[in-house]
């Protein structure tokens, strides 16, 4: 008997797979350690995997929603790798939790989280990031962001106001209080770039200052 698995899909992903991967080649190093945080549908590790020849991916997510994601890298994971590329089992992981994995990474890459996550799990993003990146890694986040009080598009206020509404805890994050904790914690924004549909890829970089190692 053959039993079909459902895999979670993400329209989001399918159409910001290739912009992202368009960013992911100009900044990732070559062969870069990757941990990705909330990978969801697991869509990107295999996208980048397929494309970024020697990256080595590591998808996480947390427990409830792990299975799809465990699934998807278990049917696909192995196919089409770019060569000497890689996707390794998922880990479990929440931000907010203590249990990182040691990593080092060149890079730490996420997309779509950080409104969904609470406000209070954040700092806990940037915090474990600093701890798992090596001494000029990269933390790379793509998704929507507002500047102050002032949104890129309506649409995104839209958007805003409807997660606040589901959950307060949860909402489009302001880039530039981002960004002033992160460079506290020695992350400094190296680049803000436009992406399709009112998105951002924010591009930090940990720096060899002695700050939150
Ligand atoms: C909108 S989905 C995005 C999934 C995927 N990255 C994508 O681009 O399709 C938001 C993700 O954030 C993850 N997330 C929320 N809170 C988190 C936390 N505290 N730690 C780790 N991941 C979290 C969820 O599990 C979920 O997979």
């Amino acid at each position: 008997m053959k039993i079909k698995l459902e895999l979670p899909f993400s329209p989001a992903c399918l159409r910001n797979q290739e912009p992202i991967l368009t960013l992911l080649r100009r900044w990732m190093p070559p062969e870069a350690r990757v941990l990705e945080v909330g990978s969801g549908s697991g869509q990107h590790a295999i996208h980048m995997a397929r494309h970024l020849p020697g990256v080595r991916w590591q998808p996480s997510e947390r427990p409830e929603s792990m299975a799809g994601l465990a699934g998807r890298i278990c049917l696909e994971g192995q196919k089409d790798m770019a060569p000497g590329a890689l996707v390794a089992p998922p880990l479990v992981l929440d931000v907010t939790e203590a249990h990182w994995p040691s990593g080092p990474y060149e890079a730490v890459f996420t997309a779509n989280t950080l409104h969904i996550m609470p406000a209070a799990a954040v700092p806990h993003l940037l915090a474990g990031s600093v701890k798992v990146l090596t001494g000029e890694g990269l933390l790379l986040i793509y998704g929507p962001f507002r500047y102050g009080d002032g949104h890129t598009a309506a649409s995104n206020q839209a958007f805003d106001a409807h997660l606040q509404q589901l959950d307060p805890a949860m909402g489009v994050r302001d880039a530039v209080e981002l960004q002033a904790m992160a460079s506290r914690l020695g992350l400094h924004l190296q680049a803000d770039a436009a992406m399709p549909a009112n998105n951002r890829l924010l591009v930090f970089q940990k720096s060899d200052d002695g700050r939150g190692e």
